[in-house]
């Protein structure tokens, strides 16, 4: 390769209708500024002892406060890492390898960083119960109670579901875990800065969060701890981020974290239900066309639906092609021909799964967007339709 010759160069094919922010979402310019900021400023090791790293250590102790009180907890506790796949990671390894054996608790429609590590816990010999969802993807407590044995050491339970929108009832089955005396995680990727979060009020022990899912930069994220808490580190190195994570701090990535979080506004919120609601009561006028997940108790932003007699995939690239962006499912399982592991599990067909896009509205959509998109898609999908794709 020619040295000098690396380039962005992605073309500006022009406006593009976004509404996959469940997959990941554009940088907030106060974000970027945020970064460009700590580039400049704090490019400093923190782990140094000289001015330039006392610098990045003070924006890494100023990010941690944020992220901290957006759960309402305790900002010793918050351990920085590279996203919210390494935090679930952490959180289930960590709590579970600290042990010669040990059981844990999760769902069937938990995001795969949860699914894969417990999964891979069970080859090294522990024990895993995997809970059923019902038809709108809630989690039943009483489950959770009935699935906790005397070696139980870990429930993970998402706060809200990346690809149905459905958002779980935490404070009961935090209740049931603190008098069980079993460790509590929140997978909260999907709902931090949407659905509001307290650590003490969900008897929460363990909450991932990441960046990229609220207008902060990918390839960060934080894993918070209680205090107290043990855990074994995953990622083992120089002892940074109190021995939890090693590995030089990525203090830019951080500060964009900190100040996704404080560019996020309650305001926010009603503002994406109401455009939740137009795409919601649009589709579902149309024939046929079904709901994934709840009505209420879901997401602020999210939409599932299957248009039956069209292939998502289809879906996708004819809205692609008029330049409006949404998703087959799940970003992680669009490129794949198999049906979603959480629309099986809230009873969905393959043909339904087949069926289904999901489409996502934040901060940035506008009332004008979603004008647009409506008469786009109801256009593709009754031509798709007729062409029996
Ligand atoms: C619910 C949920 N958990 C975890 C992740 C993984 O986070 P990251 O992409 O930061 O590794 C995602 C995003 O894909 C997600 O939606």
């Amino acid at each position: 390769m020619q040295v000098g010759s690396f380039r962005i160069g992605v073309p500006d094919t022009g406006m593009l209708l976004y509404f996959d922010h469940a997959a990941t979402t554009p940088l907030d310019p106060r974000v970027a500024a945020a970064v460009a900021e700590a580039e400049r400023d704090a490019w400093g090791n923190a782990a140094s002892l000289h001015e330039a790293g006392r610098r990045a250590a003070a924006v890494v102790e100023r990010a941690r406060i944020l992220v901290a009180q957006a759960l309402h907890g305790s900002p010793e506790g918050v351990v920085f890492t590279s996203g919210g796949t390494e935090a679930n990671n952490l959180a289930l390894k960590g709590t579970l390898l600290l042990r010669p054996t040990g059981h844990l608790v999760t769902c069937a429609i938990e995001h795969p960083s949860v699914l894969e590590p417990a999964r891979w816990l069970v080859s090294r010999g522990y024990g895993l119960t995997v809970l059923p969802v019902d038809g709108e993807g809630f989690v039943d407590p009483a489950a959770v109670e009935a699935a906790i044995r005397p070696d139980t050491v870990l429930v993970s339970i998402q706060t809200a579901n990346n690809e149905i929108g459905t958002v779980q009832d935490l404070p009961s089955i935090g209740r049931i875990c603190r008098d069980r005396g079993v460790c509590f995680h929140a997978d909260a990727c999907q709902s931090l800065t949407k659905v509001p979060i307290d650590v003490e009020a969900c008897g929460l022990d363990l909450v991932t969060v990441n960046g990229h899912k609220m207008h902060g930069p990918k390839g960060v994220g934080a894993l918070w701890v209680r205090p107290g808490v043990p855990l074994e580190p995953i990622l083992h190195g120089g002892g940074q981020e109190a021995g939890l994570r090693g590995g030089t701090t990525n203090t830019p990535a951080i500060a964009g974290l900190a100040m996704a979080i404080e560019a996020a506004s309650p305001e926010d919120v009603p503002r994406m239900e109401a455009l939740r609601d137009r795409i919601l009561d649009a589709v579902l006028a149309w024939p046929g066309t079904r709901l994934n997940g709840p009505r209420h108790r879901r997401l602020p932003n999210h939409v599932s639906v299957v248009f039956p007699g069209v292939r998502a995939p289809d879906l996708v690239r004819a809205l692609s092609d008029r330049g409006v962006a949404v998703s087959a499912g799940s970003a992680c399982h669009a490129a794949r021909d198999i049906p979603s592991a959480v629309l099986s599990a809230i009873g969905r067909t393959p043909e339904e799964s087949a069926s289904t896009v999901r489409i996502t509205v934040s901060r940035p959509t506008t009332s004008r967007e979603v004008d647009a998109l409506i008469p786009v898609l109801e256009a593709c999908v009754r031509r798709l339709r007729r062409a029996g794709t």
